[in-house]
Formats: structure tokens, sequence, C-alpha cells
């Protein structure tokens, strides 16, 4: 039987152009697709090649992006449309080759969304209950999260989102804002009922159905499978039910028979793999609905740790209850998530890399395709981008392994054989190939390498794959055909040599090119293939060495470059750059966060000088003007105690030499004795705004350093005046 396989990313959410972890998401999907696509399913004459269907798109819907769009004066129509014509030269760019792009906001979606509704309605399992909503009374809106700000309950700063506190972490309830007011027309908003659609997760035919289909061996990864297992409890307790309704107005698909309702956006963003699928059967006239009523069809999703949830509790019972075939075939991969010299990425920061940048410096796109492929395996595990460690892995690999069998060879078969390859190999090159090729335990590693693949146990395939590249070079190395060339005697060696080298090299690629689909592609062409198959691989068969005995083969071309450490320098982003990272759409549910962390960026005069690893960015620049709004003065600790109940705080009691104590909290417990600081000097900022904190009034604030990393590096220092330093001194 011919698997077929209808393999999706996560559909990204249309307001921001794509950041360095999509790209990991899709060079993922893309690789595994990709060896799929290699194979063949079947016995003997009837091995067909297997069907894959690898679609994506925008997810269009909800508040951010309708929010987003006003602000531009445009229709989220057209917004989206704006952020969907940038998608190209990504997924092009990075060989990522999706079979369809497309998008939530579709008839398919709209059809397939409501109809999928319809049915959990009528199988009972979608419920109305009133529920009170901050709604604004001026413009007449119910109000998410992020429209509402108000003063935190927890540490009081102002100005802060209906959800949580910019300034303590805290988290809460729009309804526990101090002050609240909507961000559209600074009314105070009003609490009205409203009626709200649930899907009703907590019925025990999901609790059954969902058991069972997460510890179906094989579904789903180990981790996933105790994660999910936790919010499911003992006996489906913990499941509560899904809120899958929003007010109008709201950019998103009308709920049937529900004037002024729409789904949440969460509902029908998934259902926008099926409406993905479908528009592209329509396209390439497949039956759809036959494709997924096949049993031969597997549904094979890659999603990142962040959206779980939705994909392991929500969707998979959505499909069963809505009676999609394949949910017996939906398989969730789960991958960690890529940070940047072990930061989580951020924009404002200036961590990320940018993809376009990456590929207007000219980088090879398929670099990193290969350093994220080798760092990859099939766990939900974070991997890192480090600039150093991805020069070394790039070069000693791909440059100083692969590509350089080709480049000491080819060139002899040019020159001395008109491009013809030797028509026999003798029984010493044999024995060399098939060492490269076998373990020492007899397994073809052909056999391990796609096994690793179809396991996403990519690091695990490209460390097999580079042992056959090291067996090889070890194979070039003792025989030197450079030294051959010179002896006329050894003619008929040096042939041999560079034929068995090139088999093998031909093998390296076929291995790679779910990796390396652009080389593989000049190799391709450069040995005279058609095209390059797994099959090809198959050692017992005999068609490793026979495809290329006597074959002319063309010229040489290079390959690969190797990475110039200086480029790696260039695509971090500098802080004075970041202004650009702050004209593209910010990220979807925080959106006016991140503009506004990134605000202070947009008035940076000077580009900044990039800083040695672990040392923190410069802050954009500033003028004498901006240093003198700070009064900065030497202060006495007085008094210096414990705060109960905090295990970070001191609380300090400074003497700024005005003729009263101040009372300032100070972060530094981990570091100092109460004891040890009483009668001290120090230095803080004297005319901050007093600060209500949850154990008093904080009135200014002691300078301390600390290191960027402070995971890496926790100490932290507060500053100690010369001798002769008295309190009340301004600091200039
Ligand atoms: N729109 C939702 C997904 C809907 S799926 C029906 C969404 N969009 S997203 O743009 O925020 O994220 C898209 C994918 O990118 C998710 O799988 C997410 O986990 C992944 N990544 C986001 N940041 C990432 C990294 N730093 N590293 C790897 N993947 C990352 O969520
Ligand atoms: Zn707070």
């Amino acid at each position: 039987m011919t698997r077929k396989l209808f393999v999706t990313t996560a559909l990204p959410y249309a307001n921001a152009a794509f950041h360095i972890g999509h790209m990991m998401e899709y060079i993922q999907a893309d690789i595994w697709v990709r060896f799929q696509r290699m194979q063949r399913d079947g016995e003997g004459d009837q091995r067909r090649p297997r069907e894959v269907h690898f679609v994506g798109a925008d997810d269009t819907h909800g508040t951010p992006i309708m929010i987003a769009a006003e602000k531009e004066g445009i229709t989220p129509q057209e917004f989206v449309a704006k952020i969907a014509a940038g998608r190209a030269q990504y997924l092009d760019g990075f060989h990522i080759a999706f079979d369809n792009w497309y998008s939530t906001d579709s008839p398919e979606n709209v059809e397939l969304s409501q109809g999928i509704y319809r049915k959990l309605r009528d199988a009972g399992l979608i419920q109305t209950k009133i529920v009170p909503r901050f709604y604004d009374p001026v413009k007449g809106m119910f109000l998410a999260d992020r429209n509402i700000k108000g003063e935190c309950p927890v540490c009081h700063a102002k100005d802060q989102y209906g959800d949580n506190c910019e300034v303590c972490g805290a988290a809460y309830q729009p309804t526990e804002l101090i002050n609240p007011f909507s961000v559209f027309t600074n009314a105070t908003p009003v609490l009205k009922d409203s009626e709200q659609y649930f899907f009703k997760l907590s019925d025990p035919r999901c609790y059954q159905f969902l058991k069972d289909w997460l510890n179906t061996p094989g579904r789903l990864q180990p981790e996933m499978v105790n994660k999910v297992s936790e919010w499911l409890g003992e006996s489906g307790e913990k499941l509560a039910d899904w809120d899958i309704s929003r007010d109008a107005p709201y950019f998103g698909i009308p709920i049937p028979d529900a004037p002024g309702k729409f789904f949440y956006v969460w509902l029908d963003a998934p259902v926008g793999y099926l409406a993905s699928l479908k528009n592209y059967c329509a396209k390439q006239g497949i039956d759809f609905d036959a494709l997924l009523n096949d049993p031969a069809t597997e549904q094979i999703h890659f999603i990142g740790k962040d959206i779980v949830s939705f994909h392991l509790l929500f969707w998979p019972a959505m499909l069963k209850f809505a009676g999609h075939p394949v949910i017996d075939k939906l398989k969730v991969n789960v991958h960690g998530h890529l940070t940047v010299n072990n930061e989580k990425m951020s924009k404002s920061r200036g961590t990320g890399i940018s993809p376009l940048r990456y590929l207007n410096l000219g980088m090879n796109p398929e670099w990193l395709r290969y350093y994220i492929a080798f760092k990859l395996n099939s766990k939900v595990e974070d991997l890192d981008f480090t600039g150093d460690d991805f020069v070394a892995r790039v070069n000693s690999d791909l440059i100083g392994k692969f590509v350089n069998i080709a480049s000491r060879c080819a060139g002899f078969i040019a020159k001395k054989f008109d491009g013809k390859l030797a028509d026999t190999l003798s029984p010493g090159a044999q024995q060399w190939i098939q060492r490269a090729l076998v373990t020492s335990e007899g397994v073809e590693r052909q056999a391990n390498i796609a096994a690793n693949f179809e396991a996403r146990e990519y690091g695990k395939a490209l460390r097999e794959i580079m042992e056959i590249a090291d067996i090889t070079n070890q194979y070039v190395d003792e025989n030197k055909p450079w030294i051959l060339a010179k002896d006329e005697a050894k003619t008929a060696e040096l042939h041999d040599v560079c034929t068995a080298a090139l088999i093998l090299f031909r093998q390296l690629t076929i291995l790679l090119s779910p990796v390396l689909p652009g080389v593989a592609a000049n190799v391709t062409k450069f040995l005279g293939d058609s095209q390059l198959v797994w099959a090809d691989t198959d050692v017992a068969s005999g068609v490793v060495s026979q495809a290329m005995l006597g074959r002319t083969i063309g010229a040489y071309t290079h390959l690969m470059t190797r990475v110039d450490a200086k480029m790696i320098e260039e695509l971090f982003d500098a802080p004075g750059q970041q202004a650009a990272a702050a004209a593209q759409p910010a990220p979807a549910e925080k959106p006016a966060k991140a503009a506004r962390q990134a605000a202070p960026a947009a008035v940076a005069a000077a580009p900044a000088v990039p800083m040695p690893e672990g040392v923190e960015e410069l802050a954009p620049q500033i003028s004498i003007d901006d240093f003198v709004k700070i009064d900065l003065r030497v202060a006495q600790i007085v008094n210096c105690e414990h705060v109960d109940g905090s295990d970070k705080l001191l609380r300090l009691t400074l003497d700024v030499g005005e003729g009263r104590l101040r009372n300032v909290f100070s972060g530094i417990k981990s570091m100092y004795q109460p004891e040890e600081l009483v009668g001290k000097l120090t230095v803080m900022v004297a005319n901050l705004a007093p600060r209500k904190m949850k154990f008093g009034v904080s009135e200014g604030m002691v300078l301390a350093g600390s290191a960027k990393d402070e995971k890496a590096n926790p100490g932290i220092y507060i500053l100690n005046p010369w001798p002769g330093a008295a309190p009340g001194m301004r600091i200039r």
C-alpha cells in the first residue's frame, strides 16, 4: 500500500514576517517531507512513489490583526494580503517546498469550520453559557484582555494590560485591574453579560476518546503523552469547557445560527489545515473527501511546544466528534524552540536573526538547513543557534568532509579520462565502498539513516552520514590521487580511486538530499543523473556501483563555499539596527508590547558597536540632556533588613543628605547580609518616582552591576564610592 501523507506546519499569524523560529519549523518539516518523497512503497514492480501533500497557510483571524489593520487604516483582508505577499521570499529562499500556501480567511475554511461546528452541535457538544465580559460603552464593543489597560493590582504600575503586568510580571483577570480603561476610547469598561458558545470538553466522551487517542503507541512523543495525561487528570475531571465564541466586531468566521457571534480564532485556525488541503486538491484535480477517507492517508502536523494544548486536546476532539475520517492516523510532532546564543528570541533585545537578512547577506540557506538538522532530534527540546558553532559545524562537515571529496577527485576524471568513470572497480575499491556503507555489524547504514529521518532523529542521521564521509576521505587520503596522477604507470589506479570516491560521493549526496536539496540538484546535473532516489542507496541490490560505472560525468562546478565568520557578525542585530526590526509588525498576541519595547530603539542615532559574546548590548545613544534628567546621589545605608515574605529583596534606609530618610527596596538579598551593608555608602537614583510595591513604597533605586546572562552569572554588585564621598553629593 502506498502511504499517503498529509503534512502541515503550524499556521503562522498573519501579522508579522517570519522569524528564524518559523524557519526552523519549516526546515524540520521540509526535510521530513523531502525524505518521504524519495521513498517508494510496495513490492517489486508494484513499488510506487510515496504520495505527499505538504500544505501551509496564514492564520489570519482574531483581534490583534483586526486592530493592527485598523491602526493602518486598511481592512483586515488588505492587511493579511500584505503579509501573505511577503511569504514566498522566505519559503523559496530556504527551499521550503510547500505544495500549497493558503489562508484561513477563505471560503473553504468558512465552509469546513461551520461544517465541523454543526456536527459538534448535533453531537450535543456545544453549549451556551452567560458570562460577564468587559464592554466599551462608547465604542459599543466587547473588549479582549489586551484592549483593556489599568493599574496593576499587584505592584500598582500604571498603564498595564488586562492580562498581565510588564513591570512585576503578575498575571490576573482584566476585572482585577484598578481604574481600567478601554484602549480605544479611554472609557471605563462596563461588565456586560454575553452569551458565549462552549465546546464541551468536559463531556465524558471527550475524556474517553482523548485517553485512547493519546495512548496509541507511536502516536505522540512520550513527554507529550505525560503532559496531556496530566491535563486529563484521573478521569477527565480537569477538562474544562472551551469558550469558542467572540462577540462582534471580530475578524473571523460567523457562528451559524448565532447572530453577532464569531468563532474564536483558535477554532478555525487548525481547520485551516484542511482548507489549504482542499484548495490544493481542487487545483490538482484530487478528490479531497476520497483522500481523507483513504485508509492509507496519514495526517501529520509539525508544531512548536507553545501550542500543544490546541493540538493535543481541542483539535483531535473536534475532529473525532465531527467524524473526521483520518483521526486514527493523526500524528502531532512537537518541537522545542530555537534560541539564539541561549536567549529566547526577542526583536527588541536584538538577539534575533532575521531570515531575510541572512539571505541578503548572501549566506547559503543550506548551511542553516544543515546546522538546524544536525541539532534536531525527535524530542521536545530547545535548540540553540550559536555563531561559532554554526561556522564550525558547516565548515567542518559540509566543506571539509562532504564537498571536499568531489573537489579532490572530480578534476582528475575530467582531465585524465574525458569525464568518464572506470568500467569496473578493483576488489580493493569495492571493499572500501562496502566498508563505508555497511557497518562492522553488517547493517546497511542507509537503513539506519532512513529510520532516523523517518523518526525525525536528524542529528543521528547526519552523524552517520558524516561517518561515511570520514571513511571516504580516509580512502582518498590513503590512496592520494594527486600523487597517482604524477605517475603514468598508475593511471588505472587513479581511475579506480577517483571512481570509487565519486560513487561514495553520490551516495552521500542522496542521503543528504532531504537536507541539501539545492546541492543535490547540482550534483544530479554534474553526475548526469535524472533524479536521485533513495532506492539507489540499497547496497545489497548492487545498484550503488552499477549506476555509476562507465558513466560520463559533467564538469565539476564548485558546490558550496565556506562560511566566513565575518558574515555571522553582520547577521546578528546590533542595537542600532533594531529600528528596522521594529518596523516589522509585532508578534500576534502582544502587538502593543513589542511596539512599545522597540520604540526607544527607533531614536537611536549612531549605529551601535557589536559587543563581545556575553556582554550586554549598549542601549540606544542618548544626549547629555537625557543624562542630566537622572539625579544620581551618594547615599548612606543607615539601616538594612530582610523583608518578610520576599526571597529577593532587602529593605534599605538611605540618607541622601536631604534631612529625611528614604525607604528603598533592592533585589540584592542573594549577595549581601544586611549587617554588612549598614553604614556603607552607595549610589542611588534619587529622582525616580516613588513606586508602591507589595511590601511598601520604594523611594528610589540603588545601582548595581549584573551580567547579561543572569542565569549563568547570577551575581549582582552594588556600587561603593571611594572614601571622601559624602551623602547627598550628586554624581555627574
Ligand atoms: N497561529 C498560531 C498557530 C496556529 S496552528 C493552527 C501560532 N502562530 S505563530 O506564528 O506564533 O507560531 C507558528 C509556529 O512557529 C508555532 O509552531 C510555534 O511554535 C513556532 N515557533 C515560534 N517561535 C519559535 C521558535 N523560537 N523556535 C521554533 N519554533 C517557533 O502559534
Ligand atoms: Zn505589576
